[in-house]
């Protein structure tokens, strides 16, 4: 029996790998205008370090997270997301003392969760995320949204809602949070057990359970934006303003609840809303996580940020039927005939690729028609032929391509002659 690709994840071949490196060039450079600086961080971590920052009540830990135990008999989780390791390491390297602050961060790279998989879920997928940690100034709310935006709308997507919600500082969550005990607590038996035993550690998360979603006491549950102080309601207030703004239009959805623990105040999503994308709509999530680095053991320091998957973001490009510029092209082919012209190819065909062009020939004997059918397939912008006689003469045949126009040049020039097309 020949082996098969684990359940839910998928390969990247080469016809679409250009897209993906499409994509995260677009991200990555969008985010150094905004003065974000790459970080990479392993791909396992400590289990506790999720435990601790996404929340031992989220179904990412409690159900999807890939744990193992090392030859060292170390309890190590792959990544699920990853906000808690950018954390952890701003922690371990002490970014804190940075002389650049806020500072900012991007990543991109595998995450894993044992999902149940489907159009647009799977149990390996690749993030793209930003974090900004040291600033609470809701004009990095702003900014972090806007990036998220500013991306897809380069990338061309049009067919995008922005939803946004406030989860309030402490002491507004906590007020939420005894209202929310005494509205489900009555009835929290006609609640599934992942929900009974939320509703003390953390009756939040009875508002994103996928098994009682629609029952009656969830439309009627307390909204946050009735517990919000006036702190948190200002904050939030000068978030939506800058978001006005940039003229970046928004809804706001006091529902919206993360799948993560470490939210507080902004917390927002952006959906495909382009017809006919799958029934898991969410493109990105993200918000602020004030506490979190606390949590992992540096000091204070407020935090916020985003991801989004890849395979999604490609999902709603072609639910919106968004071509990539990521047609390839060849600077040169070159076609020989003859089995000294094809000897000396090998010298040529090094020249041109170290002076940094693309080249190619044909490595299968084929016959000169067939060589210049490949040369059209790679898109080769010159054609160059060469054959006993050009050889004798140490001359070549360039054709270009666009036009059909063709000339004989010296040997010893070819390789600037070839540049000279290179626009
Ligand atoms: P999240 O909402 O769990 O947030 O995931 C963010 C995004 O990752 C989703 O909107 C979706 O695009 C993608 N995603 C999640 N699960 C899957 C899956 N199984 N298959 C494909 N794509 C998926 C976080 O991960 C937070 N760390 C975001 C964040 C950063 N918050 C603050 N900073």
């Amino acid at each position: 029996m020949s082996i098969k690709i684990p359940r839910g994840t998928k390969d990247i071949l080469p016809e679409d790998s250009a897209k993906w490196q499409y994509i995260e060039k677009t991200a990555a450079d969008i985010c150094r205008n905004y003065q974000y600086e790459e970080i990479r961080t392993p791909i396992f971590e400590s289990s506790e370090l999720f435990l601790r920052g996404v929340g031992d009540t989220t179904d990412i830990v409690q159900k999807e997270m890939y744990v193992f135990e090392d030859q060292g008999g170390r309890s190590l989780a792959l990544r699920p997301e990853g906000t808690a390791s950018v954390v952890r390491s701003f922690v371990e390297n002490k970014m804190f003392g940075a002389a650049n602050q806020p500072v900012k961060l991007y990543y991109t790279g595998p995450m894993f969760r044992y999902e149940r998989p489907q159009a647009g879920r799977y149990r390996q997928f690749v993030q793209f995320g930003i974090e900004a940690l040291g600033s609470e100034d809701p004009a990095i709310d702003a900014e972090v949204i806007s990036i998220a935006m500013e991306i897809y709308r380069q990338l061309g997507l049009k067919e995008l809602k922005l939803v946004i919600n406030t989860l309030g500082d402490n002491e507004s969550r906590k007020a939420h949070r005894e209202a929310l005990i005494a509205h489900f607590e009555p009835r929290i038996g006609e609640f599934c057990s992942d929900c009974q035993n939320r509703l003390e550690k953390n009756p939040l998360r009875i508002l994103d359970c996928k098994k009682d979603r629609d029952h009656e006491l969830m439309k009627t549950a307390p909204s946050i934006l009735d517990f919000l102080n006036e702190e948190s309601k200002n904050y939030f207030d000068k978030v939506q303003k800058y978001l006005g703004e940039m003229e970046i239009s928004f809804e706001v959805d006091p529902t919206l609840v993360r799948g993560l623990d470490y939210y507080n105040h902004t917390a927002f999503e952006i959906m495909s809303s382009a017809e006919g994308f799958g029934a898991i709509t969410t493109l990105c999530g993200g918000g602020r996580y004030n506490g979190l680095v606390e949590m992992i053991g540096g000091p204070a320091t407020p935090g916020i940020g985003f991801a989004f998957s890849i395979e999604r973001l490609l999902a709603a490009l072609e639910a919106e039927a968004v071509e990539l510029p990521v047609q390839t092209e060849l600077d040169c082919y070159i076609v020989t005939m003859g089995e000294e012209a094809k000897d000396h190819s090998v010298k040529l065909l090094h020249k041109l690729r170290q002076a940094g062009l693309s080249a190619e020939r044909d490595y299968l004997d084929r016959k000169i028609k067939t060589q210049f059918k490949s040369a059209d397939r790679m898109n080769a912008k010159l054609v160059a032929v060469l054959g006993e006689d050009e050889l004798k003469e140490n001359k070549i045949n360039l054709k270009d391509m666009s036009t059909g126009e063709q000339q004989q040049v010296d040997l010893d020039v070819f390789v600037e002659e070839v540049k000279k097309y290179r626009a």
